[in-house]
């Protein structure tokens, strides 16, 4: 760890930071370390209050902070500061795997402590972290005579924006949890939405509200109060109340994330930043990695889950597909359906599910045998359909198993209703959220016992990510959103949903959101009501579009057999050293250049919404006095994701820093470029850009 320069802190008297905003008894500034970003924290009449304003213009207004309590008079009153510290803290870590490799974690801190006023006085303290990217902050709630146990029934945090500015959002509370298309309307038309919420002022900032470290608390949806003013609204309980908890404790950080530019979001860390250290020590057995798998057969139908003339998962297709993986050096095989409890409705039957026994056609002995002598692992599975009891039951042993069988990557599932979770032990009747305090603890349960067991995470129908991959490196990718798998039934995925998740569900972390479907219409399954609606290039652009750790080349192995475009799959890295947006509008398209942390290549990922465009790229990212050899992987000039989604152009061409890249996207189309440094003979044999 490289400290730049240490932390310090200055606990000045009060009176320096009482430059009274109106109204208001007390108030303090804060910025960030370039000075744009100030946050004040007032209180007035007793309430509390922030604001955030950026280079001098409101960005938030004044907000008000607090809790109300089951069984407790609210803590949002009659209060008065009595102490607060600044601090500076800068520092830069390192990412075990990652989007980048080092992160810069820089900010000023106020933390404030605040008291009654009342006869029996309860004290409750703010954090507010601002960094040149936005703002993080959180409530602690010390421990105090006069608050022990506590019920929390609201969370009141509210984000009063300074503008109907134009969100994209998903409605909280439905059945599909967070797996619906992003909606865009003004803020002026919302009601209560998933975050993270990304807003587009009309002054062209851009601005995304979140949480960070959410560990043993409700998931933050916000509902809309006023014309433009969200509250914080936490997923209750069944029984009304939103958080069970006792001081001392401390909230998940509320962020936003504010930035100039659309990409800005993209390589903003702070949600990451506001995370606390790798927990774990040495883990160097995490490891990213990319995986093939018998998985997309059952979403199209060709193969089941269930036991049957068409079960996937046999000993026989297992070891096909860890042959192919071995011979296309993929680490990883995700083997879906090899255990018994996928017969009859699985989704309504989850106590069925038994993780250690496997079905009579799948000797698991023979394939984790054949997987290790090929070089392979298998990534595991275990679906839980939600049923928390069974699968608590038998975590365990269901470990212990996989690992007995050299399986250290799970890929877990929680398929159900966003309301259908039944309490371990609970005879009431009590059906919890996905996404509230129950669950939350229990997938942390999970990814804590797997870290113990050096077991890597990919977790499908899971909390939507706030950053616990950094304290928990083994909490690798998960789902939150519309995959691929959308595409094999409804209405699919339209072209502009991929425009769309990077600047929304993956600002809070990566997506297991399974590209590189080739059969694009699904000929070879003779699903003619079903398709991807995307170009063949735009499928290879997602790899670096997209960022995961564990990223899947999703399709049938045989749909990869003599396909020029597969070569892009296997090249494809997926950790990097650094991340560049080249091009960013909000649903419509979006480039962005990685590095490959292993190698001195980098990829280019560009990708458009249902508008062919041409996009001109600057390599200005390359090393100096250096030709590269750039790999392209374009839409053919008669491409177009509904007629002609198939039709690829792959070229080579000598380039270096100077060159600038016209990026021609196909409507619905993508473009996927490998940019490596040329030997001498190439410098002077392959012709320039
Ligand atoms: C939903 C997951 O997202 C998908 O990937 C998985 O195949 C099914 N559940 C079955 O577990
Ligand atoms: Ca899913």
């Amino acid at each position: 760890m490289n400290k730049l320069y240490t932390v310090f802190t200055l606990a000045l008297p009060l009176i320096m930071f009482n430059q009274c905003k109106q109204g208001a008894e007390e108030s303090i500034d804060v910025s960030s370390p370039d000075g744009a970003i100030t946050v004040t924290f007032m209180v007035s009449g007793g309430v509390p209050y922030y604001q955030v304003s950026r280079s001098g213009r409101d960005v938030i207004k004044a907000s008000k902070l607090g809790f109300a309590f089951k069984d407790a008079a609210p803590l949002d009153r009659n209060l008065a500061v009595v102490g607060q510290q600044q601090s500076s803290f800068d520092e830069i870590w390192v990412q075990p795997w990652g989007e980048v490799k080092d992160i810069r974690n820089h900010y000023n801190q106020l933390h404030v402590q605040l008291q009654e006023t009342t006869e029996v006085p309860r004290n409750m303290n703010l954090v507010f972290r601002v960094y040149d990217d936005g703002v993080g902050f959180r409530y602690e709630l010390p421990a105090q005579d006069h608050l022990g146990s506590v019920q929390i029934t609201d969370e009141k945090t509210e984000f009063n924006l300074a503008g109907d500015h134009k969100a994209w959002w998903i409605k909280a509370y439905q059945w599909n949890r967070y797996e619906y298309l992003y909606q865009s309307s003004p803020v002026s038309d919302i009601d209560t939405v998933h975050t993270p919420l990304t807003l587009e002022t009309k002054d062209g900032l851009y601005l995304s509200i979140h949480e960070a470290a959410l560990t043993d608390y409700p998931s933050m949806t916000l509902a809309r109060t006023g014309s433009t003013v969200l509250e914080c609204d936490l997923v209750p309980w069944s029984d009304g109340t939103k958080v069970k908890t006792k001081t001392p404790f401390v909230t998940p950080w509320r962020t936003i994330q504010i930035a100039e530019t659309a990409g800005d979001l993209i390589t903003s860390y702070l949600i990451l930043n506001l995370n606390e250290p790798n927990k774990l020590g040495d883990v160097s057995w995490v490891q990213p990695g990319k995986y093939v798998g018998i998985w997309w057969g059952m979403h199209i139908k060709t193969y089941t889950w269930e036991s049957g003339a068409k079960h996937g998962a046999t000993t026989a297709n297992a070891k096909r597909y860890i042959d192919f993986a071995a011979e296309h050096g993929f680490p990883g095989v995700l083997i879906e359906g090899w255990n018994v409890g996928w017969d009859g409705d699985w989704m309504a039957n989850s106590e069925l599910f038994n993780f250690t026994t496997p079905y009579d056609d799948f000797d698991m002995q023979v394939v984790s045998a054949h997987a290790a002598s090929k070089g392979v692992k298998i990534i595991g599975h275990h679906e839980t359909s939600a049923g928390i009891a069974n699968y608590e039951r038998q975590v365990d042993d269901a470990f212990r198993y996989y690992l007995q069988n050299g399986i250290n990557t799970i890929k877990t599932g929680y398929v159900s209703h966003g309301q259908s979770i039944i309490p371990v032990g609970d005879t009431s009747g009590a059906r919890e959220w996905h996404h509230g305090q129950y669950m939350v603890r229990h997938y942390r349960m999970i990814v804590e016992k797997a870290a113990r067991n050096k077991i890597m995470l990919d977790v499908h129908e899971p909390i939507r990510p706030t950053g616990i991959r950094r304290t928990y490196p083994n909490m690798m990718t998960r789902e939150g959103a519309r995959g691929q798998e959308f595409n094999t039934s409804g209405e699919g995925n339209p072209p502009e949903h991929t425009t769309i998740l990077p600047f929304t569900r993956l600002l809070g972390g990566p997506m297991d959101f399974t590209p590189g479907i080739f059969d694009l219409t699904f000929e070879a399954a003779n699903r003619p009501d079903n398709r991807v609606s995307t170009t063949l290039a735009k499928q290879l652009a997602l790899y670096v579009v997209l960022y995961s750790p564990l990223q899947m080349a999703a399709d049938l192995v045989e749909n990869y057999e003599n396909q020029p475009a597969f070569q892009f799959i296997e090249d494809v890295p997926v950790d990097w050293q650094d991340t560049r947006v080249l091009h960013a509008q909000i649903g419509d398209y979006l480039t962005i250049a990685r590095q490959d942390r292993n190698s001195a290549n980098w990829y280019i990922g560009s990708i458009t919404d249902e508008q062919g465009r041409t996009l001109e790229t600057q390599l200005d990212f390359l090393d100096a006095d250096r030709k590269y050899v750039a790999e392209i992987y374009a839409d053919a000039g008669d491409a177009d994701w509904e007629t002609n989604p198939l039709a690829i152009d792959i070229s080579q061409a000598l380039v270096d820093r100077s060159t600038t890249l016209s990026i021609r996207l196909a409507p619905g189309g993508g473009q996927a470029i490998r940019i490596r440094p040329a030997t001498d003979e190439e410098a002077h044999s392959v012709s320039p850009y």
